[in-house]
């Protein structure tokens, strides 16, 4: 099964380092970010769940749980913590799922066969509170992700989901955005009165609306 944008993210229950999981009811009202790595220790997952807990106040403040999953048992997750704990200099303080018949892995299409015959590739899934899905990212098992893109995207997501902006290139929080094509021109200053750009008829900025 394939999981599209916009689609409900697949609810399962799960054996995971923090206890048995519903999914669905472990995100609660949070946004969430689930995430496949190929293996328990192999150097490149070492080092993202490293970043990933580092990075736990970053979540915190976009209201956002993560959540990790391997295809291995829990008894081997709990070794590999500790070796993340120390060769990272950090504690990982979040959930990693044991999915050893990979079940989870195939119900979000974590595994590639052309890429891998049993391990996961590297996804990311960031889901609103509202169950659906958000974003989806690929990666092969050879590429670490960057998750100070995964927050710039998770800030994106969250002002986009409430103001009607969308964010250009390379957007960070505090720039300029963009006013989405469906507002009227005329109809901008009582929507933004910060104040607007136009520099084409469809590419009008305005100032970060929520800031
Ligand atoms: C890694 O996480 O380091 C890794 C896993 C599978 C293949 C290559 C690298």
């Amino acid at each position: 099964m394939s999981v599209k944008l916009g689609d409900e993210a697949p609810n399962f229950t799960a054996n995971t380092t923090e206890g048995e999981i519903d999914f669905h009811s472990w995100l609660g009202e949070s946004w969430g970010i689930l995430m496949s790595h190929p293996a328990d220790f192999t150097p490149v997952c070492t080092t993202e769940l490293g970043k990933v807990a580092s990075l736990s106040d970053e979540f915190g403040k976009r209201n956002t749980k993560a959540i990790a999953i391997s295809v291995d048992p829990l008894d081997k997750h709990s070794g590999w913590i500790d070796d993340i704990n120390e060769t990272q200099n950090t504690q990982v303080n979040f959930p990693l799922i044991a999915d050893p018949e990979r079940q989870i892995a195939q119900l979000y299409d974590m595994i590639h066969p052309n890429a891998d015959n049993t391990l996961t590739v590297r996804t990311l899934f960031v889901i609103g509170p509202d169950k659906k899905v958000k974003l989806s990212l690929t990666y092969p098992a050879s590429t670490g992700r960057n998750f100070q893109e995964v927050l710039r995207v998770l800030d994106s997501l969250q002002l986009t989901a409430n103001h009607k902006v969308a964010t250009p290139v390379d957007w960070e929080q505090g720039q300029d955005c963009v006013v989405l094509p469906a507002i009227k021109t005329e109809d901008i200053p009582g929507i933004f009165p910060k104040g607007h750009k136009e520099i084409k008829p469809y590419l009008r900025t305005t100032p970060q609306p929520n800031l």
